[in-house]
């Protein structure tokens, strides 16, 4: 399999942050109930990441750009349904459902991150967002808590369907695309 990867598709930045967001997930995630401290900073982490890989969606190389995965949804659900009758088109970069997903992933962990600060606001009052929300009701500051669990929630469903994505993908395209995120090559 590795003769056969031979282009370099991701670059440094996009697998770093790949796996530097995967730990800072699973250390949020097993944080939660009983290391705030820990927990925020991997909130923290996660917004600079998906802060960084947003900015390398516009101005990086070829493939890591915005432009070169999100096409129109049309594409997204074609691809799809060729995947499940195995006969989907086979693509360098992130395919036009993976396209999707990823904005949906980047969008849901800025919500998760940021829903966070505003609960450490109310819950702990401290962090950056202590002033702007200290006139809130008590109902308000219920919302915003629930909020951030429920997107937290979220971003776990869409984690599982993530890798049962990509996981599929790889057995329709028999290329190991977990691989590929590790070395950046895939084959021509
Ligand atoms: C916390 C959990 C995860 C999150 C939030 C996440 C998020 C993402 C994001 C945002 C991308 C786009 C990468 C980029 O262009 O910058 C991506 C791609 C990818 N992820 Fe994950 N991921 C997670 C877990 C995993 C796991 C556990 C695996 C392996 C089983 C995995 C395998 C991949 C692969 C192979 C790609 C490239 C897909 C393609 O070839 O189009 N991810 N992931």
């Amino acid at each position: 399999m590795s003769s056969q990867q031979n282009i370099k598709i991701w670059d440094a930045l996009v697998r770093s942050f790949h796996w530097f967001v995967v730990l800072a997930v699973l250390v949020a995630w097993l944080s939660a109930d009983d290391y705030l401290e820990i927990h925020t900073f991997a909130g923290y982490a996660i917004f600079f990441l998906v802060g960084l890989r947003i900015l390398w969606g516009i101005i990086g190389p070829t493939h890591a750009r915005f432009h070169d995965f999100v096409k129109p949804p049309t594409q997204a659900g074609s691809y799809l349904f060729g995947l499940i009758q195995s006969k989907a088109p086979r693509f360098l970069g992130h395919n036009p459902a993976a396209g999707w997903m990823i904005l949906l992933l980047l969008t849901v962990l800025l919500l998760v991150a940021i829903s966070g600060v505003a609960t450490l606001a109310v819950e702990e009052h401290t962090g950056p967002l202590v002033q702007a929300l200290s006139g809130l009701s008590h109902a308000q500051r219920e919302w915003i808590e629930e909020a951030h669990e429920f997107l937290a929630n979220l971003l776990l469903g869409l984690i599982a369907l993530h890798i049962a994505g990509v996981l599929l993908s790889s057995l329709v395209h028999r290329e190991n695309l977990i691989m590929s995120m590790i070395t950046g090559y895939k084959r021509q």
